[in-house]
C-alpha cells in the first residue's frame, strides 16, 4: 500500500481578495504537497474558506449583500487565484457547506453531552478582524495584543469549552512529539503559553447570526474558530456515511499557517480532537510573515500586492520560486518587486537558465544536436556527478524539516556546481580539437543529465518549468525519466535530439520597475 500524506492550508476568510502572503501559505503547502507526490506518496491536500464570523457578515452588510452573495464571488477570486498559481489542491472546502455543518454540529453535541462544554455568562473583549476574545489583561494599551486593532466589549450569555481539563494531557503530548510544532521557536512558545494556564474558551455568540447555529440551543452561533477548524475533518467525511477518506488520510501530517494562528492550531485544535476521541495532527508548521517596508498589508494602507499582477508580469513559477526562496524557514522576510526581479534575474535567468541554455546551444553547435554516446568519467566529472546524486537526498531531507527555502538552494548548489563544469572543462576549447571528441560527449553529457536532474528537482517547486525543460531536451514523451526514481546517472538515453527553441527566464530590465 502507498505511504499517505494529508497536508492543508489554513482555510481563508473571504472578507476580501488574496494578497502575496497568503498565496505564500498555499504556495508553500502545494509545493510540499506536490514533492510528496513525487516522492511516491498518495497525497491529500486540502485549503478552502471560512466564511462564518461577524467580520464576514459585517463586510457583506457594508456591501449591502447577504454574506452568502458577498462570499460566493469572493471564494471564486480564491480559486481563480489558485489556478493561477498552479494550485494543486485535491479538495476545497467551504464553512457553509452542509458536509461541514454537520460534522461542527455534531462535535459541539458530543463534547456538550459529556460535559465539556456548559452554560455561563461571557464578559470581555472580542477583536473581530482575528475573530478572537481577549480578557482584560492580554490587551495591550486597551487594544488587540496580536494585530493592535480596536477590540469591542462583549457581554452575551454563550456556551464555553472546557480546555483547562485537557492542557495537562496536550502538554505531554507536545513534549512526546519533538516536531508535533514547528519551527521549535514556536512550540517553546506555545509551551509557555499552555503552561501559564488556559482558560476556558468562550465557544458560541448571540450578537449575530451569521454561523452555524449550536443544535441544543440555536439562539447561538458557534465560535467561528471552532467552526473553522473541523474543516480539516470534515472534508475527509469525518462521521459521515462515506468516511473513506478519513480513514485513509487522518491524522494530517502537517497543518500548515501562518505563525499568528499557531495557537489555535496546536492549543484549541487538539483539544477539541482530544475531547472528541479523535487522533492528533502529527505536525503543525508556522511559517513567518512576508513584510513590507511600508508596514503590515492592509487595504486602508493602500500597499497590498496583489500576486495576479505578479503572475500576469513575470510568471506563475517565478513567483512561485520567489515566494519560497526568499523566506527562510519560520523566518519573516520583507517582500520587496525589487527583490523579486532580482531573484529572477539572478538565479532563474543567471544560473539557471544560462545552465539549460549554454547546455543545449553547444550541443546544438558541436554535435548537431545530438546526445553522443558519452566516453569514460574522468575526475572532474565524478565530483559533478556525486554532487548530483546526493542531491534528491539532501532535498528530500531538507523538505521533510518543511525548510522549503534550503531545499531550493541545495538544488542551485547543483546549478552552479554545473554551471562551473562549464568553465573548467572548457568544450569550445574540446570542440577545436578532433582528437579530443570523446571526451567532448562525455562532458555535454554530463551536462545534459545535470538539467534532467534538475528538471525533476524543481517541479515540485515550479510546476510548469519542467515541461519546458523536457522539450527542449527531447524526453517530453518520456515520463519514465520525469520521475524521483529515475535520478540515477545515466539515464538518459544517447541518440535523442535536443532543441534550444525558448529561454526559460529572460532577464528583466530592473529600471523597468520604475
Ligand atoms: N480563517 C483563518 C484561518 C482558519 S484555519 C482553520 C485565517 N484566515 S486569514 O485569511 O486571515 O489568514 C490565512 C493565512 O494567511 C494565515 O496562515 C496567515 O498567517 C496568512 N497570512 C496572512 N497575511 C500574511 C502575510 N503577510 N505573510 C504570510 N502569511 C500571511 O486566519
Amino acid at each position: 500500500m502507498k505511504k499517505t500524506f494529508y497536508i492543508t492550508t489554513p482555510i481563508y476568510y473571504p472578507s476580501d481578495r488574496l494578497h502575496i502572503g497568503h498565496a505564500y501559505t498555499t504556495v508553500a503547502a502545494d509545493a510540499l504537497a506536490r514533492f510528496k507526490r513525487l516522492t511516491g506518496y498518495e497525497v491529500w491536500f486540502l485549503t478552502g474558506s471560512d466564511e462564518h464570523g461577524q467580520k464576514i457578515e459585517r463586510t457583506a452588510r457594508a456591501k449591502g449583500m447577504t454574506p452568502k452573495e458577498y462570499v460566493d464571488q469572493i471564494v471564486a477570486s480564491f480559486k481563480h487565484l489558485w489556478a493561477s498559481l498552479d494550485i494543486s489542491y485535491n479538495d476545497f472546502i467551504r464553512t457553509t457547506e452542509e458536509r461541514h455543518k454537520r460534522v461542527v454540529q455534531a462535535i459541539f453535541q458530543k463534547l456538550y453531552d459529556q460535559g465539556d462544554i456548559y452554560k455561563a455568562s461571557y464578559q470581555g473583549w472580542y477583536c473581530t478582524p482575528c475573530e478572537t476574545f481577549w480578557t482584560e489583561s492580554r490587551l495591550v494599551d486597551g487594544k488587540c495584543p496580536d494585530c493592535g486593532r480596536p477590540v469591542e466589549f462583549t457581554q452575551e450569555e454563550s456556551y464555553f469549552f472546557r480546555l483547562s481539563r485537557y492542557a495537562d494531557r496536550l502538554l505531554r503530548y507536545i513534549e512526546e512529539n519533538p516536531d508535533f510544532i514547528l519551527p521549535p521557536s514556536r512550540r517553546n512558545e506555545m509551551i509557555s503559553f499552555i503552561k501559564g494556564g488556559l482558560e476556558d474558551l468562550c465557544v458560541s455568540r448571540t450578537t449575530f447570526d451569521w454561523g452555524i447555529p449550536v443544535p441544543f440551543d440555536p439562539r447561538h452561533v458557534i465560535y467561528v474558530w471552532v467552526d473553522a477548524l473541523t474543516n480539516y475533518v470534515s472534508a475527509l467525511g469525518y462521521g459521515s456515511d462515506d468516511d473513506e477518506l478519513f480513514r485513509k488520510f487522518w491524522p494530517a501530517d502537517v497543518h500548515l499557517v501562518g505563525k499568528d494562528i499557531v495557537r489555535f492550531h496546536s492549543v484549541i485544535w487538539p483539544i477539541i480532537l482530544m475531547a472528541a476521541g479523535i487522533e492528533l495532527p502529527r505536525q503543525v508548521v508556522g511559517h513567518g510573515w512576508l513584510l513590507l517596508e511600508s508596514g503590515k498589508m492592509s487595504k486602508s494602507k493602500g500597499n497590498v500586492v496583489d500576486p495576479l499582477v505578479l503572475i500576469e508580469k513575470y510568471g506563475s513559477d517565478a513567483v512561485r520560486y520567489y515566494l519560497l526562496r526568499e523566506l527562510p524557514f519560520g523566518a519573516d522576510g520583507y517582500y520587496s518587486e525589487e527583490a523579486l526581479v532580482n531573484r529572477i534575474n539572478t538565479d532563474l535567468a543567471n544560473d539557471l537558465g544560462n545552465l539549460v541554455s549554454r547546455t543545449l546551444g553547444m550541443m546544438e553547435k558541436y554535435t548537431g544536436g545530438r546526445l553522443e554516446d558519452p566516453g569514460p568519467v574522468e575526475g572532474v566529472d565524478e565530483d559533478l556527478i556525486e554532487l548530483a546524486l546526493q542531491t534528491p537526498t539532501a532535498v528530500e531531507e531538507l523538505m521533510d524539516r518543511r525548510e522549503l527555502s534550503a531545499a531550493l538552494a541545495a538544488i542551485w548548489r547543483l546549478v552552479n556546481r554545473a554551471n562551473k563544469y562549464v568553465d573548467e572543462t572548457e568544450p569550445w576549447a574540446l570542440n577545436r580539437d578532433p582528437a579530443r571528441r570523446e571526451r567532448l560527449c562525455r562532458v555535454l553529457y554530463n551536462l545534459a543529465e545535470c538539467v534532467r536532474f534538475i528538471g525533476v528537482l524543481v517541479g515540485p517547486f515550479m510546476p510548469r518549468t519542467p515541461e519546458r525543460i523536457w522539450r527542449q531536451l527531447g524526453i517530453a514523451d518520456r515520463p519514465d525519466l520525469h520521475t524521483w526514481e529515475s535520478l540515477r546517472w545515466g539515464r538518459l538515453p544517447a541518440g535523442l535530439t535536443v532543441r534550444r527553441t525558448e529561454i526559460l527566464f529572460p532577464r528583466i530590465d530592473p529600471g523597468s520597475l520604475g
